[in-house]
């Protein structure tokens, strides 16, 4: 983990972003992190995450442009944010099962506000998280493997909303990127989502007739492969699917 970096990181009081809190506290060269929080949420945070001295809270809206462009700023301890890590996600329901609800507030945010203001601050790095349905290049789509093709309909079936909102995430970093050559954009996507240890491996490549990995991601993993990704700079630009071997 490279102790240069401030991260920006949305999604913190999510398990996934908890993870990273944990993981990013326990390296011994921690980066700079800064938690943008909604109001209201942040007792969700590990306690040592409000008290240790290379993080900083930032509490608003992801539609709030001024919180974001704080978040993003230097201030007398941090140096501005070097990349921002979205690890944002909408939560299942079944409610939409039956409303057909397909709104995707995170999506519309990051479009009219995080992205924007990210330009505007001279923010050029983000990874994002975002699921299998999400940009399903022409190329996967006639190769993609039947389990995985199988898995996918699961979420356009049951949970309409999240699918949604995971597949817009995507659709609006990479149109960023096509508008900015600039943008350092890296869309991962996940399968079901884990609790499991962080030494499982990773596999990270394109959903073609090559892509072989179980339909499971830890967290744990997750976070590692991000933090290793934000070093290695594999993936700019593309939408890696990850998974556990
Ligand atoms: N679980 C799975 O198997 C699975 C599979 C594929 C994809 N996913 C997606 O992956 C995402 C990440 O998973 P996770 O389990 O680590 O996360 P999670 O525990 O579901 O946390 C979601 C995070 O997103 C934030 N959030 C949700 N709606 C928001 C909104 N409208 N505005 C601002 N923040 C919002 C939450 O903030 P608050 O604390 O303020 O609510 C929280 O920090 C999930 O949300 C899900 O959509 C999950």
């Amino acid at each position: 983990m490279d102790s240069q970096q401030h991260y920006l990181l949305l999604g913190a009081t999510g398990y996934s972003g908890i993870e990273f809190i944990h993981q990013a506290l326990e390296t011994v060269q921690r980066p700079n992190v800064t938690l943008f929080v909604r109001p209201g949420s942040e007792p969700k945070l590990p306690p040592a995450a409000l008290t240790n001295t290379n993080f900083r809270l930032v509490l608003g809206s992801l539609t709030d442009a001024q919180a974001i462009k704080l978040a993003l700023a230097g201030d007398e301890r941090f140096p501005p944010v070097s990349i921002v890590v979205s690890l944002l996600g909408a939560y299942p329901s079944f409610i939409p099962l039956f409303t057909r609800d397909t709104s995707t507030p995170i999506a519309d945010a990051l479009r009219s506000t995080v992205l924007p203001v990210m330009k505007s601050s001279h923010v050029s790095r983000i990874i994002a998280l975002s699921t299998p349905t999400g940009c399903y290049s022409a190329e996967e789509a006639r190769t993609v493997p039947w389990k995985w093709w199988l898995y996918m309909q699961i979420p356009r079936l049951l949970q309409p909303q999240g699918n949604a909102e995971m597949k817009h995430i995507a659709d609006v970093v990479i149109e960023a990127g096509t508008k900015d050559r600039d943008l350092e954009w890296t869309v991962f996507r996940v399968p079901h989502l884990t609790s499991g240890s962080r030494d499982v491996g990773v596999i990270a490549g394109h959903l073609d007739r090559n892509y072989t990995a179980s339909l499971n991601l830890s967290r744990a993993s997750l976070v590692k492969w991000v933090f290793n990704e934000v070093k290695e700079k594999a993936w700019i630009r593309d939408t890696p699917m990850l998974a556990n071997p």
